[in-house]
Order: structure tokens, then sequence, then C-alpha cells
């Protein structure tokens, strides 16, 4: 009697603690499943075919978490991204991500447009976005990515429509001939 209501006991601790820890490691194939919605705008395997949509594909996962999150609180603001992003659970958002982040981004061709200009006003961006603008721990990929896109999110920073810690700042510096170049570079990359 009293060894089987320790088994329960235990078993009953046990399943607790297992249901009640938050977040568990990423599950990429159960964030594959998930991510099939998101292809009809970011592409297949989240490689994007218009310039208006990120390519998701080779992007940090730490970086797509936060993304996904600011999306849910309203930080960041897009409406067909925050009503995407707001039935996500956690976990969710964790699998995702890993998947998104597991996927090589091979650009098809090198553009023939690289923009040496571009090139040297990028300098002071890799200390940040990584020596080959593919991103660093929580500091979002910009290689390859696409030119309108990058270009947006620049002028957002700037204008303050999207919040972006020292991007604000960084952007607000940048004139709008120093974004087009920039972005043209990133682009090609
Ligand atoms: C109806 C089209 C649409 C669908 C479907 C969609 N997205 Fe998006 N997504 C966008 C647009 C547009 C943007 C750019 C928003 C902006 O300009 O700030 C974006 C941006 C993002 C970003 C930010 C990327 C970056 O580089 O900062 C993430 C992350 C993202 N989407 C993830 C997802 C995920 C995950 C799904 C599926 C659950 C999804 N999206 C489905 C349109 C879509
Ligand atoms: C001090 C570090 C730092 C430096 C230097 C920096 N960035 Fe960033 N950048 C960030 C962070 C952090 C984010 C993510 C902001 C957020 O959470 O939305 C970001 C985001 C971006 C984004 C948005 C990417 C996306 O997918 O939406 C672009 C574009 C960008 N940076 C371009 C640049 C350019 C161009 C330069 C150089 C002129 C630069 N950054 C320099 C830290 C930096």
């Amino acid at each position: 009697m009293t060894t089987s209501f320790y088994k329960l006991f235990t078993v009953l601790f046990i399943s607790f603690f297992s249901f009640s820890s938050l977040v568990h490691s990423a599950d990429i194939e159960a964030g594959k499943n998930k991510a099939e919605v998101c292809q009809g705008c970011h592409g297949i395997e989240g490689k994007s075919q218009s310039a208006f949509y990120p390519n998701l594909a080779g992007q940090r996962a730490l970086y797509l978490e936060n993304q996904l999150k600011a999306f849910q609180s309203g930080r960041r603001i897009n409406p067909m991204m925050q009503s995407m992003a707001k039935n996500l659970s956690k976990q969710e958002i964790k699998n995702i991500s890993a998947y998104f982040a597991s996927i090589t981004l091979e650009k098809d061709k090198k553009s023939p447009l690289v923009d040496i200009k571009g090139k040297n006003k990028i300098t002071m961006c890799l200390g940040c976005h990584g020596s080959t603008a593919r991103g660093m721990a929580n500091f979002p990929r910009l290689a390859g990515q696409q030119s309108a896109y990058l270009k947006k999110q620049l002028l957002n920073f700037k204008n303050k429509t999207r919040k972006g810690g020292p991007m604000n700042s960084i952007a607000s510096s940048l004139s709008e001939q120093d974004i087009d170049e920039i972005v043209t570079y990133l682009g090609s990359l």
C-alpha cells in the first residue's frame, strides 16, 4: 500500500514537472509542418520569390523567435504578420524558427549589380551582423535578403515606425542614397 502510494506520487511528481516545463528543445520536423502556411508568402522553404516578403531560410533562429514575439506583442507592427503570429505558442515559435534556420539559403545567381560603394558602406554593420553579413547570435542575417524588403526596414527604422534598439540611430544616420547602395549590395551577396 505504502509502496504503491509512493510509486503513484513519483509518477505524478515527474509528470507535473514534465508538463509544467514551458518550452522544450526545438523540434524541426514539427516546425516544418507548422510552417506550411508561411510558404504562401515567404516561398517554398522560406526562400522568397517576392521583393516584399523576406527570406526566412538561413535566418538566425533566435532572431526569428524575437521577431515573432515582437509581432505578437505589437512591438513590431505589420497587420499580416501580427495575425499570422497571434496564435502561435512559444513552443511552435521555437520549432518554426529552428526549421527555417536549418535551411541553407543559396542564391541562384550572383547579381551583376554588385555595388562597390555599397560594399564600403556596410563595414560598420558587420560587427553586429557578422563578418559576411550572415548574422550572429540574435543579429539577423542580411546577406542575400530581398533588397526592397531591406530598404523598407531601414526606412522604418529611420522614421521610427519599427523599433530596433541600435538600428534606429544607425538608420537615421544613413541617407536614402546610402540605403539604396547598401541594400543593392547586401541583396547581391
Ligand atoms: C500573407 C502573407 C504572409 C504569410 C502567410 C506569412 N508572412 Fe511572415 N511576413 C509577411 C510580410 C509582408 C513580412 C514583412 C513585414 C514587415 O514589412 O515588417 C513578414 C515578415 C516576417 C518575419 C520577419 C522577418 C525578418 O527578417 O525580420 C518573420 C519572422 C515572419 N514573417 C515569419 C512568418 C511565419 C513563421 C509565418 C507562418 C506561420 C509567416 N511569416 C507567414 C507576410 C506573411
Ligand atoms: C550595434 C549592433 C548593430 C549594428 C552596428 C548594425 N545593426 Fe542592424 N540590427 C541590429 C539588431 C539588434 C537588429 C534587430 C532589431 C530588432 O530586434 O528588430 C538589426 C536589424 C537590422 C535589419 C532588419 C533585418 C530584417 O530582417 O528585418 C536591417 C536591414 C539592418 N539591421 C541593417 C543594418 C545595416 C545596413 C547596418 C550598417 C549600416 C547595421 N544594420 C548595423 C544591430 C546592429
